[in-house]
């Protein structure tokens, strides 16, 4: 495995790559991996020649009460993993090689982000489009891979691909989730013992909304607000958002009809957890 810090050691090796025709795989992340990661990985090395890895946790992205200092970082452990998983290139610059002067331009997102995590995370997904813009450029992969996890995020990256028209394919993946339905995710490490066994109760509410449609529900009302109650009941949680859109538009609907996802974010004591479920209502 190639680790590279510099851009210019970047840009070398990918144009050599590009030149021999290699189909690239791409999956960003902001280091401290886990089993979501490790899908991303693992779908990457299957469908594509050179697997890349970028492990960059962007300021951008962080809002001012936000956990930039504190977010989790382990680069030995994610390079054992990386390794594991057949990485070919670990992108790991530092933030002065990525943003080495205050940026002149940055890229605005104006739909499909004042709903969920957008909602209360002013700027966060500009951040987020910013580093992708500059990744996508630098490692100019074929495929990209992101979690169906961020799936705001994936609505957000579709637009910036789509409007762009960076040449790549965006892959959504499932979540991972633990053997009790909790999803996968770096942020878990921070639950106290208590809460992390209240936490698969999040997963469990939205399986049950999704039965709701299921057994013929149709209000987007009725169906969040029973959510609300199993997480209101049955955690010490404070819930963040629970909301049911058109995906990936991200729009309100009247009733559930159409591809559709049902959201939640919900703040433990130093843990914000999101979930959603994605499906379809002919
Ligand atoms: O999902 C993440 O880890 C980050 O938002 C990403 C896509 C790597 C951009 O910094």
């Amino acid at each position: 495995m190639n680790v590279i810090t510099s851009i210019i050691d970047l840009q070398k090796t990918i144009r050599r790559l590009k030149n021999n025709q290699k189909m690239i795989g791409f999956v960003p992340t902001m280091g401290y991996l886990h089993e979501g990661h490790r899908a991303l990985l693992k779908r990457a090395r299957k469908e594509t020649d050179i697997v890349v890895l970028s492990i960059f946790v962007n300021p951008l992205q962080f809002g001012a009460n936000e956990d930039l200092d504190q977010y989790p970082r382990d680069f030995d452990r994610d390079h054992k993993i990386a390794e594991t998983e057949g990485v070919d290139i670990l992108f790991y610059p530092s933030v002065e090689e990525m943003y080495p002067n205050e940026l002149s331009v940055s890229i605005k997102v104006t739909k499909r982000t004042d709903v969920l995590c957008g909602m209360n995370r002013p700027g966060h997904f500009d951040g987020v489009a910013t580093v992708l813009t500059k990744l996508f450029h630098l490692v100019q992969p074929d495929q990209a891979y992101f979690g169906k996890k961020d799936a705001q995020q994936v609505a957000v990256v579709d637009g910036l691909v789509k409007d762009f028209n960076f040449p790549l394919e965006i892959i959504s993946v499932d979540t991972v989730r633990e053997e009790d339905g909790l999803a996968k995710s770096s942020r878990n490490v921070y639950l106290t013992e208590q809460e992390r066994l209240e936490a698969p109760i999040l997963y469990k509410s939205l399986k049950m909304g999704l039965e709701m449609v299921q057994s013929g529900e149709t209000s987007p009302e009725r169906i969040i607000s029973s959510i609300e109650n199993i997480i209101h009941t049955e955690t010490t949680g404070e819930i963040d958002y629970v909301s049911l859109l058109s995906y990936p538009e991200l729009e309100e609907l009247e009733t559930v009809k159409g591809n559709y996802i049902i959201a939640l974010a919900v703040k433990f004591s130093k843990a914000r957890l999101i979930d959603n479920i994605i499906e379809t209502r002919e």
